[in-house]
C-alpha cells in the first residue's frame, strides 16, 4: 500500500512544480509575507475562505490580521474560516481548547460573524458523530481559497494532526496525539504532560491539500531538521508534511533558522 501511494505520488511529483521556498531573515518578515499573502487572498475575493492553523507559529500572523482590521486596511466581514484541528476531549471553554485559542488571538479581534467560523466540537459527546459532521461542514464550504499550516517539531513532520503514518487519502478523523507531539504541547498545559488531551479531531491530508493554496509558516532551529526532511526527503507517510509538494501552489515561508539545513544552490 505504502509503495502503492509511493509510486501514485511520484507520478504526481513528475507533474507538479517544486514548491516555493521563501527564506527570510526574521520571523517578523514571516508574519509580514504571510500578511501579504492572506491580505490580498481577501481582497481579491472579500467571500474567501481561509483554513487556519493554531500554535505560536501563526500567531504573528494574527496580530497583523487584528492590526489591519482595526485600522480598517481589511474587512473580513465575507471570509468563512475552517480550522484545521481541535483536541478531544476538552470544555470548549478550556484554556488550551482551539476554539479558546482562535477567540481569543483572532476572532474576537477581527470581524468574522461567528456563523462563518467553523472548527471541530472538542465538547462532543460522541466525536465519530463530531468528525461526520465536520467533514459534512468542510464539504458543504468548499475548497478554500487559502491554507495557513504550520509544522510539528524535530522530525514529525505532522501537518494539523496528521501524525507520521497519515497517509495521502486521509480525512477528517479521530487520531491518538504522538508522544511527540504532548511532549512539545504541554508547555501550554503548565509544562504538565498529563495534563495534555491524547485524542484529537484532525482534518486528513486529502482535505488540506484540496484547498487551492497553501502556505506553511516555521520559524525556529526546532523545525530545521522536519523541514529538510519534508523538502528534501522522500514523499511518504513518515513525514506528512512532504505530501504537500504534491500541491501545485504551496509556498513555504521559513525563518532563518527553520531554513538553516536545507541544501543551497
Ligand atoms: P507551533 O506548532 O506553531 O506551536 O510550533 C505547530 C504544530 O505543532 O503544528
Amino acid at each position: 500500500m505504502a509503495s502503492e501511494v509511493l509510486s501514485g505520488s511520484l507520478v504526481e511529483v513528475l507533474r507538479t512544480p517544486a514548491p516555493e521556498v521563501i527564506v527570510l531573515p526574521t520571523t517578523k518578515e514571516v508574519d509580514i509575507q504571510a500578511f501579504k499573502i492572506l491580505a490580498q487572498t481577501v481582497i481579491d475575493k472579500p467571500r474567501a475562505v481561509l483554513t487556519l492553523a493554531t500554535g505560536g507559529t501563526p500567531l504573528g500572523l494574527y496580530a497583523l490580521m487584528a492590526e489591519a482590521h482595526k485600522s480598517h486596511v481589511l474587512d473580513f466581514s465575507g471570509v468563512t474560516t475552517k480550522n484545521l484541528d481541535e483536541y478531544w476531549p476538552l470544555p470548549k471553554d478550556h484554556p488550551q481548547s482551539y476554539s479558546r485559542f482562535m477567540k481569543d488571538n483572532l476572532f474576537n479581534k477581527i470581524n468574522i460573524p461567528a456563523c462563518q467560523r467553523h472548527i471541530p466540537d472538542s465538547s462532543a459527546e460522541d466525536p465519530l458523530k463530531e468528525t461526520a459532521r465536520y467533514q459534512s461542514t468542510l464539504q458543504s464550504i468548499g475548497s478554500s481559497d487559502l491554507t495557513i499550516l504550520g509544522i510539528g517539531p524535530e522530525m514529525t513532520c505532522h501537518i494539523a494532526f496528521n501524525e507520521r503514518g497519515s497517509s495521502l487519502g486521509s480525512r477528517v478523523r479521530l487520531v491518538d496525539v504522538s508522544e511527540e507531539t504532548i511532549k512539545a504541547n504541554a508547555r501550554f498545559f503548565g509544562g504538565d504532560q498529563t495534563e495534555v488531551p491524547r485524542r484529537a479531531i484532525t482534518q486528513g491530508v486529502a482535505d488540506i491539500l484540496e484547498s487551492k493554496r497553501i502556505i506553511l509558516l516555521a520559524k525556529g532551529k526546532s523545525k530545521a531538521l522536519g523541514i529538510k526532511r519534508t523538502l528534501e526527503g522522500e514523499i511518504s507517510e513518515d513525514a506528512p508534511a512532504s505530501f504537500l509538494r504534491l500541491h501545485p501552489k504551496v509556498t513555504f515561508i521559513l525563518d532563518e533558522e527553520a531554513g538553516s539545513l536545507l541544501t543551497r544552490d
